[in-house]
């Protein structure tokens, strides 16, 4: 992603990225499962709390019955960082883990279809380029100066200050984005 890339192009790609984690979080096992979780945890709560930050508050103001497609957007983003909290210190090879991550999985992959469907695609209509630019860029923002959060069972997990739980990604985030939206 560079410089020139749109908000539409960069969110679409977030969300193949975020379908590629689901994937290899269910095809794999143990460590290897631990790992795609947690960075599959991590994108997710940076690229909802962007989407909420940025993007809602500019299809709400900008594209036809834009109130009620974010409203609904933003239920399913709330639902979705609840099952993710609730899960975060789960054993991911347990069969309660996989039961709620496959329901979890669903939600989201709809959710991200909706948004394209509902919202995105009416973008290109209701902004110029360059405006939708500078919203690929506050999200940018945002997924760079996240803090993230920990591998467990790394040494650098126990010296990252910065790391926290589910929820304190989410606040960080906002607070980062706020900043970039000045
Ligand atoms: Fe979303
Ligand atoms: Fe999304």
């Amino acid at each position: 992603m560079n410089q020139h890339t749109d908000v539409v192009e960069l969110l679409k790609a977030q969300h193949t990225r975020i379908r590629e984690l689901f994937d290899e979080v269910a095809n794999t096992k143990g460590e290897d499962r631990k790992r795609h979780f947690h960075d599959l945890v991590r994108l997710l709560a940076v690229h909802e709390t962007a989407e909420e930050e940025v993007v809602h508050p500019f299809a709400r103001k900008n594209i036809d019955g834009g109130e009620l497609v974010v409203r609904d957007r933003i239920e399913e983003e709330e639902k979705a960082k609840r099952v993710l909290s609730a899960l975060e210190d789960a054993d991911t090879d347990s069969p309660e883990f996989l039961d709620r991550f496959t329901a979890l999985r669903e939600d989201v992959l709809a959710h991200a279809d909706s948004e394209e469907r509902y919202e995105f695609a009416h973008f290109h209509r209701v902004a110029d380029r360059g405006r939708l630019e500078n919203l690929a860029r506050a999200v940018q923002a945002a997924e760079a100066l996240a803090p993230t959060r920990p591998h467990p069972g790394t040494d650098t997990a126990a010296k990252n200050l910065v790391a926290g739980p589910v929820a304190a990604v989410i606040d960080r985030t906002r607070d980062v984005v706020r900043k970039a939206m000045g």
